[in-house]
């Protein structure tokens, strides 16, 4: 399966969210790599970190939009799962990540203005829809809290476009930024309740992946 995450804007969680997932689907036994289209390659220098005793997550560094299918097909040849750590450039990378994804990720800040670029995001997405119409695309909140209201509200709004949004969430939590410094994941933390969000979004995830029937090379 291949799992592209992005989204036009900056820091909302695209590369936090891919390292999260690898963790998990390799400690669950997957053969998992992370393709890091960003110029900034912050998975790639995470990845420099990572301890050895921890299972190994191979990191691709691909930032020529041409060569990224052919990348990312090359390396679903070998590994169960490949995720697209996704650039915030309104760019033709983003587009080649939506074509090249089984399954699209899209996290997603509770305010206003991350509102404003998903709308950009949705005229892209609709574009590519042009050539292939069946993308599953899915919201997925980070930093929310489900005892805000103003975070609350984001769901209604989210309902006009043709997007579900994944029942997971993910908190605010300091294990992300620890843990994305050190080249690990929450599933490698003392934070219990980090690793069960995660290990939630994984099991949903790998869900949508049978349903779609994604899950065989
Ligand atoms: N749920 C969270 N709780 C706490 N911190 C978080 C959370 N999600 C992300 N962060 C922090 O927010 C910052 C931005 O996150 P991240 O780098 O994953 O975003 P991004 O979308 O990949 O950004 P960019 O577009 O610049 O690549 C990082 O410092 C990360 O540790
Ligand atoms: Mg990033």
């Amino acid at each position: 399966m291949k799992i592209g995450i992005t989204n036009l804007k900056g820091g909302v969680g695209k590369t936090t969210v891919s390292q999260n997932l690898a963790v998990c689907f390799a400690h669950m036994g997957y053969k998992v790599c992370i393709v890091d289209t960003d110029t900034n390659q912050n998975s790639l220098a995470w990845n420099g970190v990572r301890d050895e005793e921890l299972p190994n997550i191979l990191v691709v560094g691909a930032t020529d939009s041409n060569a990224l299918t052919k990348t990312v097909d090359t390396l679903h040849k070998d590994h169960e799962i490949v995720i697209i750590d996704g650039t915030p450039s309104l760019s033709k990378m983003t587009t080649r990540i939506i074509l090249s994804s089984d399954l699209l990720l899209i996290p997603i800040l509770p305010s206003g203005h991350d509102f404003r670029s998903m709308t950009q995001f949705f005229e892209r997405f609709e574009q590519a829809k042009e050539f292939r119409n069946d993308i599953p695309a899915y919201f997925l909140l980070n930093q929310y809290s489900n005892n805000l209201n103003v975070h609350s509200d984001m769901k209604g709004i989210l309902a006009q476009f043709d997007i579900p949004i994944l029942e997971s969430t993910i908190r605010n939590r300091v294990a992300y930024n620890k843990t994305g410094i050190e080249g690990k994941g929450v599933y490698e933390y003392q934070d219990i309740k980090a690793k069960a969000e995660m290990v939630r979004l994984t099991k949903e995830l790998l869900d949508k992946a049978e349903a779609l029937n994604f899950l065989q090379n």
